[in-house]
């Protein structure tokens, strides 16, 4: 296996913090790993993942996870709720977080590596604690976010089995309106999923190949058959005037609403902002590309390639789409569940209908699968690192998978999705998801001022500008959630912190090298 990093040579670089200094800084938990120590880790042979995708695979890993819950079932709900046809304006709002976001990730992609995302790049620049801190976050977007595809899934799969008259037992279709129920089929998909993860990368890339095809498919037939469909008087008001929230939303309200005194409301100007924080759902696993990085053949080049190309892929489809469903069909009577579909019985198509729906079911087979593979990939970062114990990094001999890790989050993603119900925990995954941009950003510019000396296939343009961009438009978007989100936000974030108080800060491996070299300084056995 090559242990190359492409043209630039990644390896240890000579320079003020080069060979034989293992950490740059030694200040508790600010102390950082510093970016060859990261590399090194990822060659040692029981923790090495294999190195087998290309650009394109990344490609198709960034489409297939982005496309999913987000276009084919939020944009009714979200175009009926919050911003009728300017929908398409929130999704061009999202994008543009997302690609700000996506300059930063991908200039820390290819100058850090190694498998773990938004973990590893700032364990390299902003130190443990705060790494820890977002590992911890990621696990609201990807396992959270795997869970909840995974029951928006379940909800389509349901809607075919109706149509072909197999009805499955209500206790047996997941929790509605406040009964009580398990999603079985939820439950299996995630356990399926994780049976493929371990078997290997390259069995989930081939199997993700043809669903992104399928699916891609679907989207390009809802844009081009539903074209001929669109009714310009659907398009008016294309944004419909402000209304308050009924019952005064309370903490359902958006934050920034309540911070700046406002009445929540919905609709208006500010119902786009608020559409964009849920529609931004859409958006998410364009960064789980970087999360891939280790296993890439030649990440320096590629990973900026698979980042910024499925982000514009996926911006075009869902500003196509949410154009042409709200021109179809009135936005006040788009359906909640399956609203391209019912876009389609709406104009008297219901064949087009069920094949959108059989599309969506397969499309969001791949989403939750790579979320699950990100999730997975950050979990074995944090246990190579000693944060999380080491037995979840180790690799199968005959796999090249961290299977450990993969099952056991599988089995976790299994039983919360049986147990779950989508709305909350989406909004619950954007927070997440936006505050691992901020670190990001910030770390960019940090990174930039600690190692000028790195080399860097990809350089964000215009620094420190656009990290300061990306960190305010996140920011925005999050002050666009609801009150209760920042509430269930902060009480996961306060329980990482203990958990890191209590396990991590003595175990890190990082921790036991320090140590180890403070007691050879002072002569200690
Ligand atoms: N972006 C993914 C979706 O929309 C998570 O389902």
């Amino acid at each position: 296996m090559s242990t190359q990093h492409g043209p630039h040579g990644h390896g240890p670089a000579p320079g003020p913090h080069g060979q034989g200094a293992e950490t740059r800084r030694d200040r508790g938990v600010l102390r950082t790993k510093t970016i060859e120590q990261s590399i090194r880790d990822t060659e040692e042979p029981e923790h090495a993942l294999k190195k087998s995708l290309s650009a394109l695979d990344l490609t198709v890993f960034g489409v297939g996870v982005v496309i999913g819950t987000g276009i084919f079932v939020l944009t009714g709900k979200i175009a009926k709720e919050q911003a009728g046809p300017a929908v398409a304006v929130s999704f061009v709002v999202a994008g543009v977080v997302c690609a700000l976001a996506a300059l930063c990730y991908a200039e820390f992609a290819s100058t850090v590596p190694v498998a773990g995302s938004a973990y590893t790049f700032a364990y390299a620049s902003l130190g443990e604690l705060p790494a820890w801190i977002i590992g911890w976050d990621l696990i609201l977007e990807l396992a959270l976010g795997c869970a909840v595809v995974s029951v928006g899934w379940s909800g389509y799969v349901r809607s075919l089995l109706d149509s072909a008259g197999l009805h499955l037992p209500p206790v047996l279709s997941g929790s509605h309106g406040g009964r009580f129920g398990f999603d079985l089929l939820a439950c299996v998909l995630v356990l399926v999923i994780t049976a493929v993860l371990v078997l290997g990368m390259k069995l989930s890339s081939r199997v993700t190949s043809v669903v992104v095809g399928v699916k891609v498919t679907v989207v390009l037939l809802v844009v081009v058959a539903g074209a001929f469909f669109v009714t310009g008087a659907n398009y008016q008001p294309f944004i419909p005037p402000s209304r308050p929230t009924a019952g005064g939303g309370g903490l359902a309200a958006p934050l920034a609403q309540l911070m700046f005194g406002f009445t929540p409301s919905n609709f208006g100007v500010m119902g786009i902002f608020t559409a964009a924080a849920v529609v931004f759902f859409a958006f998410i696993g364009f960064d789980i590309v970087a999360t891939a990085a280790e296993e890439t053949r030649n990440p320096q080049r590629d990973v900026p390639r698979g980042i910024l190309g499925s982000l514009a892929l996926c911006t075009l489809l869902y500003v196509a789409v949410s154009v042409v469903v709200t021109g179809m069909e009135k936005y006040d009577t788009l359906s909640v569940d399956a609203p391209l579909a019912d876009a389609f019985k709406h104009v008297g198509y219901p064949f087009f209908a069920g094949l959108i729906s059989f599309g969506a079911a397969v499309g969001l087979t791949s989403v939750c699968m790579i979320l699950l593979l990100g999730q997975s990939r950050v979990f074995f970062a944090m246990s190579r690192d000693g944060l999380l114990p080491q037995l979840f990094s180790r690799v199968h001999p005959k796999f090249g998978t961290p299977h450990r890790s993969t099952i056991l989050l599988g089995a976790v993603v299994a039983v919360v999705s049986g147990f779950t119900s989508i709305d909350v925990l989406a909004e619950l995954v954007n927070i997440g998801t936006l505050f691992a941009f901020v670190v990001v950003a910030v770390g960019v510019v940090l990174l930039r001022r600690a190692r000028p000396d790195l080399p860097r296939a990809f350089r964000t343009p215009f620094v420190p500008f656009v990290p300061v961009l990306s960190v305010l438009a996140s920011l925005w978007l999050m002050l666009n959630l609801p009150a209760e989100t920042w509430i269930r936000f902060a009480i996961w974030m306060a329980a990482g912190v203990v958990l890191y108080v209590l396990y991590g800060r003595h175990r890190s491996r990082l921790a036991v090298r320090l140590r180890a070299r403070r007691d050879a300084a002072a002569g200690r056995p």
